[in-house]
């Protein structure tokens, strides 16, 4: 969808359709409904908006709610939607990116190139976050997959108008906002791309070229991929043992990215990415229901690569290096039979009692690796337990860690982009149930337990972190797909959640 902001605009506007807010007042008796709060916030309009908003404020029908709308003609032949958004002191940043992305859905098929007269939207009196919201929205929702149908859908829609009274000086500072989440919401769509094409056409090998390929085109972005002979070399014992059964080669997309203005002070972070273009469980295989769908098991590598692009494209001031560990987990002869012990690259040995437990196994690997870089902080990001939508739903974004104040700072980067994000508690007996008998650790806690299931995944991860190193894993495998209660996400596939909350804090990290 295209967008144009026009400041200072001293003329009503001549789209076919023109979208306002209204909201809701409230009256001390029940009995009675108030009509519509309507600010008409362009007053130097002509006579004729004048006299129809006057009439829509007197509508006794109409009241402003959430949910209501009321669209009324102009004698222009114009038409003007009056959307109802409720009490306005109760509205947060997340009303406005569901609204716009329910106005998207709604017009898209009927009008051209409607007009959105932004100052009605302006919420808690902050222009600038009521815009970057509302753009969020009309961004995310504008995302099909349609590779693979022979008949793809068709539009004439042209995009929105963006209409404000607020002084021209403003256009660019308004314009770089825009441009930030234009970069954030188009990198946020390269990885919901990625997480939908299928198995057998994204394998680890393409999935590596394309991540490669588009980080050359960032300015400042050192790209290395690591072959299997590199990673052979850099003895990743557990990374191997999942890649045993597959057709294809394992690979590690190793980027970099260093600000302009770095000193020897500037903080490095970290991000490590679960890339499993498919996962079968390999010999602990999965029962097929559960196994369908296993082509997003990729989305943590995903999530991390769309947050450095954006920061990349978005200047961020910290170094960042981002590590893909990419493989499927499949079955031949050679694959990793359950009771294989093998050896990370941490030098510590790992029974493998559940070859379905393999995310953990290329994290531990890659984990220890980022590691030697010395970074202040490390992210991990992975599809990493179905045990996440049992403790959280599909809804809700399970983060662990070894250092609070870290975690902290993630919780309130998820709070400012309106991301569900809750800790689950790392303990020593957690710890002490991924220990081994006859090897240093094991991969699951016991066959046949279901408790704690991420946590205890975490304290598996938690193994393969040293130098010291602060550390925070998204478990996502509840948040990354499907989210039917977000109207700028899509129902089925890929969400694209957690993107803009690692951005966030990216972005404000010093
Ligand atoms: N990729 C899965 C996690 C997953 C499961 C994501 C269901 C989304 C939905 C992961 O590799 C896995 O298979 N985990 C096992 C771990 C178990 C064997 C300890 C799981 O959650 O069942
Ligand atoms: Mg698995
Ligand atoms: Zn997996």
């Amino acid at each position: 969808v295209k967008i144009d902001i026009h400041l200072g605009a001293k003329e009503s506007p001549k789209n076919e359709l023109v979208i306002i807010s209204a909201f809701s007042k409230e009256v001390a008796d029940k009995n009675k409904k108030a009509p519509a709060k309507m600010e008409l916030v362009n007053t130097h309009w002509p006579k004729e908006y004048k006299e129809a908003f006057a009439k829509l404020k007197s509508h006794t029908r109409f009241h402003g709610k959430k949910g209501e709308h009321y669209k009324f003609p102009l004698t222009s032949g114009a038409v003007v939607l009056a959307l109802g958004l409720g009490d306005k002191a109760k509205l947060e940043y997340e009303h406005l990116r569901k609204e716009a992305a329910k106005v998207f859905k709604a017009v898209k098929d009927h009008y051209d190139h409607p007009a959105i007269l932004f100052d009605s939207f302006i919420i808690k009196n902050k222009a600038e976050e009521s815009l970057e919201a509302l753009l969020e929205g009309l961004y995310l929702v504008d995302y099909k997959f349609e590779l693979y149908l022979s008949k793809k859908s068709e539009s004439t829609f042209k995009g929105f108008q963006l209409i404000s009274d607020k002084a021209k000086s403003l256009q660019k500072k308004w314009d770089d906002i825009h441009s930030k989440v234009l970069h954030t919401c188009e990198s946020i769509n390269f990885a919901r791309n990625l997480v939908n094409e299928p198995p057998n056409v994204l394998h680890s090998e393409e999935m590596a070229k394309r991540i490669a390929e588009d980080a050359k085109k960032l300015k400042g972005v050192k790209v290395t991929v690591l072959t299997k002979k590199d990673i052979e070399k850099e003895k990743m014992g557990m990374f191997l043992a999942v890649n045993r059964g597959s057709a294809y080669e394992p690979r590690l997309v190793h980027l970099s990215y260093t600000p302009a203005k770095a000193t020897s002070k500037t903080k490095h972070v970290a991000l490590v990415g679960k890339g499993l273009t498919f996962d079968t469980g390999g010999y602990s295989l999965k029962p097929g229901a559960s196994m369908i769908n296993m082509k997003f098991d990729m989305a943590g590598a995903a999530t991390l690569y769309a947050a450095f692009r954006s920061s990349v494209l978005n200047h961020a001031p910290v170094k960042i290096s981002c590590y893909l560990g990419i493989t499927d987990n499949a079955i031949n002869s050679l694959a990793t039979f359950p009771d294989s012990i093998v050896t990370a690259r941490n030098g510590k040995t790992v029974e493998i009692l559940n070859t379905d437990a393999e995310g953990r196994l290329v994290l531990g690997d890659v984990m220890d690796y980022a590691c030697d870089d010395k970074p202040d902080v490390m992210i991990d990001a992975a599809t990493l337990t179905g045990a996440v939508l049992v403790a959280l739903g599909t809804e809700v974004c399970g983060l662990m860690g070894n250092d609070q104040k870290l975690c902290d700072e993630l919780l309130k980067s998820a709070k400012a982009k309106d991301e569900y994000l809750w800790q689950l508690p790392v303990i020593q007996e957690y710890r002490d149930s991924m220990k081994g008998s006859i090897s240093d650790l094991k991969n699951i806690s016991n066959a046949g337990d279901r408790n704690a299931g991420t946590a205890k995944a975490a304290a598996f991860l938690e193994s393969f972190v040293k130098n010291e190193v602060k550390w925070a894993h998204f478990d996502i495998a509840g948040v990354g797909d499907s989210q039917s209660h977000l109207p700028y996400c899509p129902s089925k596939g890929a969400s694209g959640l957690m993107v803009r909350s690692i951005h966030h804090y990216l972005m404000n990290a010093k």
